[in-house]
């Protein structure tokens, strides 16, 4: 018998957890989550993890800062938007945010959800591939990360070529294409002394191909921190546990 797909499997998880909208907690907020958008109550210690570690990173960033600049924050691939709407409420003042995703079903989830807690005067979203869209395509950030979905290929075999679902893409980016992107597009999007962070796993991403993109593309990387982040499956009988790695993008140049 061929042994189950591991990604045929957390799409199913996914589908299943959310057949139609509904509330989930995320570090003890209420937000929405929509059916086709990456779900976060799944892989909710690795999510939460990243939303309290890029939290950290803004608040020290925003103490060198003086009362009367601002900061300005970009995330990639919002999905539901629990991430930034924990940077959001942290931070009100100084920090003003942009948001997008491939997903227009994500943007219309993280607006939601920003309605929900009083922040859509603070944070801009808007559908598109990495920095495509038009309201960020010109912008330059202080910060830029990407809670990247980090698997390389939609199936065992490299070669299979075939369209991927929303779901699917909230995992897969295939050969990492959509990373190159990040990466190379980075150094015309960053202020001067801007960071580039995202998030990986060496369990279950690709180290040897995360490594041949950011040298082809500039960079090197240090991990900022790292976790073991359970995947909470309620439709089989499984336990997967996950290595999530805040990483930092390194100047080469
Ligand atoms: C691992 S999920 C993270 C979602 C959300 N930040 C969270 O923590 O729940 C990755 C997200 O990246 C988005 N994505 C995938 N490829 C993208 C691309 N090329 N450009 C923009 N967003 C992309 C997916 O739609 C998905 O929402």
């Amino acid at each position: 018998m061929e042994a189950p797909n591991p990604l045929a499997l957390m799409v199913e998880e996914m589908k299943t957890r959310t057949p139609e909208k509904r509330q989930i907690k995320n570090l003890g907020r209420t937000i929405w989550q929509f059916p086709s958008v990456f779900d976060s109550e799944f892989t909710q210690q690795g999510c939460e993890f990243l939303a309290v570690e890029v939290n950290r990173v803004v608040k020290e960033e925003l103490a060198n800062i003086d009362n009367d600049d601002h900061f300005d924050f970009l995330e990639i691939g919002c999905g539901n938007g629990n991430i930034l709407i924990e940077v959001a409420c942290n931070h009100r003042d100084n920090l003003h945010i942009w948001a997008t995703d491939i997903n227009p079903t994500a943007v219309e989830n993280t607006k939601e959800n920003l309605t929900l807690h009083g922040l859509e005067n603070q944070v801009n979203v808007s559908t598109g591939d990495v920095y495509s869209a038009s309201d960020i395509k010109d912008r330059h950030f202080d910060l830029i990360f990407w809670s990247f979905p980090f698997v390389p290929f939609a199936g065992p075999n490299p070669q299979e070529k075939r369209a991927l679902s929303p779901l699917e893409r909230g995992l897969v980016d295939v050969e990492y294409k959509g990373l190159r992107e990040f990466l190379s597009g980075a150094k015309d999007h960053l202020k001067k002394n801007g960071r580039l962070l995202f998030a990986f796993s060496f369990k279950i991403g690709s180290e040897d191909l995360l490594k041949k993109i950011m040298s082809e593309t500039g960079w090197g990387y240090r991990v900022l921190s790292e976790a073991e982040a359970e995947l909470k499956f309620t439709t089989q009988p499984l336990s997967m546990t996950n290595d999530v790695k805040l990483l930092e993008a390194v100047s080469l140049e």
